[in-house]
């Protein structure tokens, strides 16, 4: 499974590059507001750094100003892939932008058949927000597992990019399921490395070393 980050923070980006565990990041208009710098800079940066899809969402609202957006977007780096949020007008400009050969990240899904539709029109990546799901007592897992089930019913060649990621549990279930992909706040993905027993094994691990140097010095 790709693991993508899931931040604007191009700090937050530099810091975890060096793990070698990162395929992505998706950025949205939420995150890119909390950085408070011009947005166009900080995707063509975040491009330069990382070798994989960058995620950039339109803010258009109409399905004409997003296929507008989304050429400006797309012209900035060939990494970037259009996000639009689902409704009528992202399925209509999802299928006008694939026609066009941009990449399309079809987002704020909450339900199987709006990733039904989305995959459709030919969208490169489907997102499904696990997390808001959870938060209004749904649970979110249970709807990746049914979209990875209709992808695979159909062979679409839509990724499953688990979005709204709230914890290391997350990211085990979308793995267990098949999800292609997780986008992951750098938060969640730090705490992936996390076991207290790794941390004390290696703690004694080296203490016995060092006992062991003293008795032969
Ligand atoms: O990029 C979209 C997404 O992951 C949102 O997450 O935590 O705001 O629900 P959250």
């Amino acid at each position: 499974m790709k693991l993508f980050v899931d931040t604007a923070n191009i700090a937050e980006i530099e810091a975890l590059l060096p793990l070698g565990i990162v395929d992505g990041v998706t950025t949205n208009p939420s995150l890119l507001a909390k950085v408070g710098v011009e947005p166009r800079g900080v995707l063509k940066r975040i491009c330069e750094l990382v070798q994989g899809p960058v995620s950039a969402e339109v803010v258009a609202t109409d399905s004409e100003g997003m296929v507008r957006e989304g050429r400006e977007l797309a012209a900035i780096d060939p990494n970037i892939v259009v996000k639009v949020p689902f409704g009528r007008p992202g399925v209509q400009a999802c299928r006008a932008l694939t026609k066009e050969g941009a990449r399309v990240n079809v987002t704020l899904v909450f339900s199987p058949s709006q990733a039904l539709l989305a995959a459709k029109v030919g969208a490169s990546f489907v997102s499904p927000f696990v997390g808001r799901l959870d938060d209004i007592a749904v649970p979110g897992m249970e709807l990746i597992s049914q979209i990875v089930e209709i992808y695979q019913n159909f062979a679409f060649s839509s990724e499953v990019l688990v979005a709204s990621v709230r914890g290391p549990m997350h990211v085990v279930e979308a793995a267990r399921i098949g999800a292609d992909i997780c986008t992951c706040p750098p938060k969640s993905i730090e705490s992936l490395f996390d076991h207290p027993l790794t941390d004390i094994g290696l703690e004694k691990f080296l203490a016995d070393w060092a006992k062991a140097q003293e008795s032969i010095d």
